[in-house]
C-alpha cells in the first residue's frame, strides 16, 4: 500500500486567480492528458477522476471542510462564522439528515415543476423591460432571474429580490478561497451576512402570525409542531436555500447562453426541437462549463482508494470538470454538443452523496425554463462588446456579458 505522499502528483492550484475562460480548459485538458487521477494542489488533494471523485464525496469516512476552510483563513468569530457553523453543508448525521428531511419534500421534481409558470411569468416581465436588442445579459435576465424565482418559492417579498442577489454574490464567497485570502473581503462578507439575518428575522416573525402558502411557512410549521427546528436553525436555513439558490443558477444560465451564441447550428436545433433539446442543452452546459468547477471533503479517518493509503485529515479538492470529461461516461467529452444523446445522472456539477445539491431540481427547471423561452422570443446571439469572466476557484460566474439578439420574427 503506498501512502499518498508517496506519489508523483502533477502540481495544480485550483485557487489560482488567473483560471478562468480559455485557460482554465487548456490547463484543466493538460491535467487530463497527464493521465493522473490525482494532482497536488498547495492546501489539498485535487481529484481529477469522475469515478474517484464520487467515491471521495459520497464517502462515509469524509466531511465538508467548510469550518476547517473558514479556521484556516482566520474566519473564527462575527456573523459569517455564525452562518459557517450553522450551514446545512457543515452538519452531518442526524443534524444533516433531519434539515435534509424538511427541505426535500418542497424541492422534489414535482414540486420544482409546480413553480414553472412562475418561472415563466418574470422572464416574460424580464423580456418586455428590454428596450433594446443590445443588452448586458447578466444585468438584464440572468441576475434577476433565479433571485426574483426563489423570492417567490420561499415566500420572500419581491421587492427585496434585487438584494437577494447582492447577499448572494456575497455571501457565496465563503466557498472561495481566493476571497477568504482577502481581509476586506471577509469583513464584506461579515457585513452582508449581518444584513441578511437582520432582514431574515423579522420576516420569519411575520410569516409566523400571518402563514402563507411558501416554504418559509412550511420550515415555521414544522418548528412550531415538532420543535425540531431551532430558531438559529431556522434562519439558517432559510439563508441556506436563498442563498444558495441565485448565484449558482444565475451564473449557469450566462455559461449557457455564451457557449450557444457561438454555436448558431445548435441554437437553431434548440429552436426547432425545445421539447428534447432543453433539457439536453441544460444537462450539457452543467457538464462541459460546470459553475461550481470544485467541490470538498476533509478524511474523518484513513481511507483507502486504488491501493492508496489517505491519512485522517486529508483535504481532497474534487473536480467536477475534468470528471464530466470522463471519456468512459461520456462520448466526445470534449466537445459542448447538444445533438449528442449523453447520461444526464453522471456530471459531478451538484456533488454527489448527502450533499448533493439540495436545489438541483430547481435549478433544472429554471435553466430549462429560461432556455425555453429565449429559444422561443430569440432567432440569434451575437457576443458583442465585454464578457467579463471571473476566475473558476468559487462559483464560476460572469458580471457582465454584452450581447446582440436578433428577435424570432414569427
Ligand atoms: C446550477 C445551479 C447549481 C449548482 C451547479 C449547484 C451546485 C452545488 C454543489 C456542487 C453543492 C455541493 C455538493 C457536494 O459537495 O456534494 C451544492 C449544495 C447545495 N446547494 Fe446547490 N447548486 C445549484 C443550485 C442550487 C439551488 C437553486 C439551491 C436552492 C434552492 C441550492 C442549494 C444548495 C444547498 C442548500 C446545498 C447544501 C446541501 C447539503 O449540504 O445537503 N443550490 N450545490
Amino acid at each position: 500500500m503506498t501512502v499518498v505522499t508517496e506519489l508523483d502528483l502533477p502540481e495544480f492550484d485550483p485557487a489560482d486567480p488567473g483560471l478562468s475562460g480559455w485557460r482554465w480548459h487548456v490547463e484543466a485538458n493538460a491535467l487530463l492528458d497527464s493521465g493522473h487521477w490525482l494532482a497536488q494542489g498547495p492546501l489539498s488533494l485535487v481529484v481529477l477522476d469522475r469515478e474517484a471523485g464520487e467515491f471521495f464525496l459520497r464517502s462515509r469516512a469524509a466531511e465538508f471542510p467548510g469550518k476547517l476552510i473558514a479556521d484556516l483563513f482566520g474566519v473564527t468569530d462575527g456573523p459569517l462564522r455564525d452562518e459557517i457553523d450553522n450551514n446545512i453543508i457543515n452538519t452531518d448525521g442526524d443534524v444533516h439528515r433531519r434539515l435534509r428531511s424538511l427541505v426535500n419534500p418542497a424541492l422534489t421534481p414535482r414540486a420544482a415543476n409546480g413553480w414553472r409558470p412562475v418561472m415563466r411569468e418574470i422572464l416574460e416581465s424580464l423580456w418586455e423591460e428590454l428596450e433594446t436588442d443590445e443588452f448586458d445579459f447578466v444585468s438584464r435576465f440572468s441576475r434577476p432571474y433565479p433571485s426574483q424565482t426563489i423570492a417567490r418559492v420561499m415566500g420572500a417579498p419581491a421587492v427585496d429580490a434585487q438584494r437577494l442577489h447582492d447577499w448572494s454574490e456575497w455571501i457565496q464567497r465563503q466557498f472561495d478561497p481566493i476571497a477568504l485570502s482577502d481581509p476586506e473581503t471577509v469583513r464584506a462578507i461579515q457585513g452582508k451576512v449581518a444584513e441578511f439575518y437582520a432582514w431574515v428575522d423579522p420576516m420569519i416573525e411575520e410569516r409566523r402570525g400571518k402563514p402563507s402558502e411558501d416554504l418559509i411557512t412550511t420550515l415555521i410549521r414544522t418548528e412550531e409542531e415538532g420543535e425540531r427546528l431551532s430558531d438559529q436553525e431556522l434562519r439558517n436555513l432559510v439563508l441556506n436555500i436563498l442563498v444558495g439558490g441565485v448565484d449558482t443558477t444565475q451564473s449557469q444560465l450566462s455559461h449557457a447562453i455564451r457557449i450557444l451564441a457561438g454555436k448558431p447550428e445548435q441554437w437553431q436545433a434548440l429552436r426547432e426541437n425545445p421539447d428534447e433539446m432543453v433539457p439536453r442543452a441544460v444537462s450539457e452546459v452543467l457538464r462541459f462549463e460546470p459553475i461550481t468547477a470544485f467541490t470538498a471533503r476533509q478524511l474523518t479517518e484513513e481511507v483507502e482508494y486504488r491501493d492508496v493509503s489517505f491519512p485522517a485529515g486529508t483535504l481532497m479538492v474534487v473536480c467536477s470538470f475534468t470528471g464530466n470529461r470522463d471519456p468512459e461516461a461520456f462520448e466526445d467529452p470534449r466537445e459542448f454538443d447538444i445533438l449528442v444523446e449523453r447520461d444526464r445522472t453522471r456530471p459531478l456539477t451538484f456533488g454527489a452523496g448527502i450533499h448533493y445539491c439540495v436545489g438541483a431540481n430547481l435549478a433544472r427547471a429554471e435553466l430549462e425554463e429560461g432556455l425555453r423561452f429565449l429559444a422561443e422570443k430569440v432567432e440569434s446571439f451575437e457576443l458583442n462588446g465585454l464578457t467579463e469572466l471571473q476566475a473558476v476557484s468559487g462559483i464560476y460566474g460572469i458580471d457582465r456579458m454584452d450581447v446582440r439578439i436578433v428577435p424570432d420574427r414569427g
